[in-house]
């Protein structure tokens, strides 16, 4: 492969203090969902009705990193990846979601810090990344106001256990995706429906956000903390004022939900009415605890989309104009390659007055691989990045926030509802043999980062 066939870019570009890393996420890759006295998790139940996951896939093995983390943590090494972003799985710390603490779960994330840190890898933690213990929900889950202090509990732990080496945090992750598409649209676990599910779970996820995030800056005084939002550039369908007051409420939905409460500006009723059913769950001090100074946002954004307005969809009256519609580019996932998106969110936020760094958290693309002669040529996925790198360059030289990339994801895993069908990896995984190929994706990076 040749560097300058495919590409200008160079590190140097980005700044020596600029972070380079990896995401993944507990439940796409640990499998071993039953190992050491792990409990289940809600998306373990999930997965195991029928009908929920394509093809009926589940996560009970995924990659194995349970058990292959040592060949996976030399993987990144042999990548040049400087810093690994995962998340650790509540029902393994606390099989059924409060104490008692099961240490053979401390035991096992021990391990992985000391083995990134051993190969000179700085290890990122998101506390939440959807897998909440089973247990809980049969309690409400979070649409129960107790998950906050259930939450808070959880974090006490996980600070105390591993606060002495690890310094960076990210407390929830994608707070709009996981409440709305398993509180509202029923399609994630725990395949919750309805408004009212979907605003207590919104509210009370807010304000654990907030709590963890005190809990961690009470615990580990030098930490530096995040939380992670996804984000998509959103685009009226026609210039009409129809769509454009759509689009509005869509990008309220999507983009300012979650995060505005955190920076202290409230939830944005103004421009998303139906959010003002909140007020029922709003109680005495919520509006001061729904807020935090952040270190860092975390951002992750794969796409745009295209609005029009529609009567038919309640509380929102818009619809998305799906990639295949518009017949453009898409992934995988059915979302439209547009790299300009990234450019877009990214002077979006930074008009924000309270986010003091914006990191990347995620960024990639599904497309389907193909092994051959032990070689996957994943050409889409290496310009799909370096075009969102170029982006990156674009908001830099004009003066934008943006400190880091984070690839989503380094070995194909279980994309939720997609199941196994949707390979995002850095690297190539045979799920029947469990053997991993660096793609040319892989390959590119490496290099990049040499
Ligand atoms: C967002 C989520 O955080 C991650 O779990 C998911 O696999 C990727 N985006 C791709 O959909």
């Amino acid at each position: 492969m040749n560097k300058v066939e495919t590409s200008f870019l160079h590190k140097n570009q980005f700044g020596d203090d600029f972070l380079w890393g990896v995401s993944t996420a507990a439940f796409q890759i640990e499998g071993a969902h039953d190992t050491d006295g792990k409990g289940p998790s809600i998306w373990d139940v999930f997965t195991s009705q029928k009908g929920k996951i394509k093809n009926g896939h589940h996560a009970s093995t995924a990659c194995d990193f349970y058990n292959s983390y040592q060949n996976d943590i030399d993987l990144i090494r042999e990548l040049n990846i400087p810093n690994f972003r995962f998340s650790i799985s509540w029902p393994r710390i606390m099989p059924t979601g409060v104490p008692p603490i099961n240490q053979a779960g401390i035991a096992y994330y021990n391990k992985i810090i000391d083995a990134l840190l051993s190969a000179g890898i700085e290890p990122w933690i998101t506390l939440y990344h959807w897998d909440l213990p089973h247990d809980l929900e049969l309690k409400g889950g979070w649409t129960n106001r107790e998950s906050v202090n259930w939450f808070s509990a959880y974090v006490e732990i996980c600070v105390q256990s591993f606060g002495d080496r690890v310094k960076n945090w990210m407390v929830i992750n994608e707070p709009s995706v996981f409440t709305g598409a398993g509180y509202f649209l029923g399609i994630h676990a725990p395949g919750k429906k309805g408004i009212t599910n979907y605003l207590k779970a919104m509210h009370h996820v807010t304000l654990a956000t907030a709590a963890g995030a005190k809990i961690i800056r009470n615990r580990i005084p030098d930490a530096h903390i995040g939380t992670t939002f996804s984000c998509t550039h959103i685009e009226p369908a026609t210039q009409s004022s129809k769509d454009i007051e759509a689009a509005k409420r869509v990008d309220t939905l999507l983009n300012r939900t979650f995060i505005e409460p955190i920076l202290g500006m409230g939830y944005p009723q103004g421009d998303l009415p139906v959010l003002k059913k909140l007020n029922a769950y709003i109680v005495e001090d919520d509006l001061n605890n729904l807020s935090f100074d952040f270190d860092f946002i975390g951002l992750q954004c794969y796409t745009r989309e295209v609005v029009k307005s529609s009567l038919l969809i309640p509380y929102i009256g818009a619809e998305l104009i799906s990639a295949e519609k518009r017949n453009v580019i898409s992934t995988d996932m059915g979302w439209e390659v547009y790299p300009p998106a990234l450019y877009e969110v990214l002077k979006k936020f930074n008009a924000y007055n309270g986010i003091k760094k914006i990191i990347i958290t995620e960024n990639g693309a599904a497309f389907p691989d193909t092994l051959k002669n032990g070689k996957v040529y994943d050409i889409k996925r290496t310009h799909y990045i370096q075009d969102h790198l170029e982006q990156i360059l674009k908001a830099k030289k004009e003066g934008l926030n943006v400190d880091g990339y984070f690839v989503w994801t380094l070995t194909d895993n279980f994309e939720w509802a997609e199941g196994y069908n949707a390979r995002f990896g850095l690297i190539h995984v045979d799920f029947d043999t469990q053997q991993r190929t660096i793609k040319h994706s892989g390959l590119w990076f490496k290099d990049f980062l040499s």
